[in-house]
This record gives C-alpha cells, sequence and structure tokens, in this order.
C-alpha cells in the first residue's frame, strides 16, 4: 500500500520534537479522523532555519510531516507557503488516494505557524475535505 519512502519516513520521520523558542507555533485538528498536529518554526531573515513537528496522527500524517520538514526547512516564508499537497505526496512517491487527506494535516499545521510568526489569527481546523 506505501512506497518504501513513506514507509522510510514513517519509521524514522524527521524533526520530531518541539523547538521550545519556536518563532511560529501552528496547531490543526482533522475533522474527518480526529488527528492533531502541531508544527514549531524558527525564522531567521524571512527563512526557516528550524522546524519541527508533533503528531498523533497515522502513519501517513507522520510521513508527510517528515518530509515537509525537510522540504521547507532553508526556505523562506514565501517558498514554504506555495507548497503543495500534491508535491508532498510526489516526492513520497506517491500516496494511496484515501490517504491523501492526511497530508494536508502537515501543510496546514506549517501555514498556521508561518501566520502565528507573522501575527495573523487563524482557524486551528482542518476544512479541507470539506471540499472535497
Ligand atoms: Fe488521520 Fe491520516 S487518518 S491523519
Ligand atoms: Fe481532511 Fe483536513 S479535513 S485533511
Amino acid at each position: 500500500m506505501y512506497s518504501d519512502k513513506v514507509m522510510d519516513h514513517f519509521q524514522n520521520p524527521r524533526n520530531v520534537g518541539e523547538i521550545e523558542d519556536a518563532d511560529g507555533v501552528g496547531e490543526v485538528g482533522n475533522p474527518t479522523c480526529g488527528d492533531i498536529m502541531k508544527m514549531y518554526i524558527t525564522v531567521e531573515d524571512d527563512v526557516i532555519t528550524d522546524i519541527k513537528f508533533k503528531t498523533f496522527g497515522c502513519g501517513a500524517a507522520i510521513a508527510t510531516s517528515s518530509i515537509t520538514t525537510e522540504m521547507v526547512k532553508g526556505k523562506t516564508l514565501d517558498e514554504a507557503e506555495e507548497l503543495t499537497n500534491s508535491e508532498v505526496a510526489e516526492a513520497l512517491d506517491g500516496l494511496p488516494p484515501e490517504k491523501m487527506h492526511c497530508s494536508n494535516l502537515a501543510a496546514d499545521a506549517l501555514q498556521n505557524a508561518i501566520n502565528n510568526y507573522k501575527g495573523i489569527e487563524d482557524d486551528d481546523v482542518c476544512t479541507h475535505c470539506e471540499d472535497i
């Protein structure tokens, strides 16, 4: 069901944990399954210099968060905001269609962390699945 890359990131997730003095923290819940994701970022000169995540989520949520943190570390906030969940799924050599919603969790938590850094209020409930 899962690619080798998904299994690798699920079994050895990168950047797990929390950043104590994070510049931005984002949390999001997924109403479809009830899972929760928290993302911490450190920002210097508009660049994400460090990022960590914690989740009560399924294997696909863990794998997508892990690779998302790798993909955006060292990127500017603008570049990070442009990352789509299909690019994340592609980097993992694909996700089963019924697991695509799990990848939104990382993207949303990251967006919320960036918004938190920018001082923008936002919703902590993911609504992607309402649009499907
Ligand atoms: Fe909840 Fe995947 S089933 S995040
Ligand atoms: Fe499904 Fe957010 S509600 S991914």
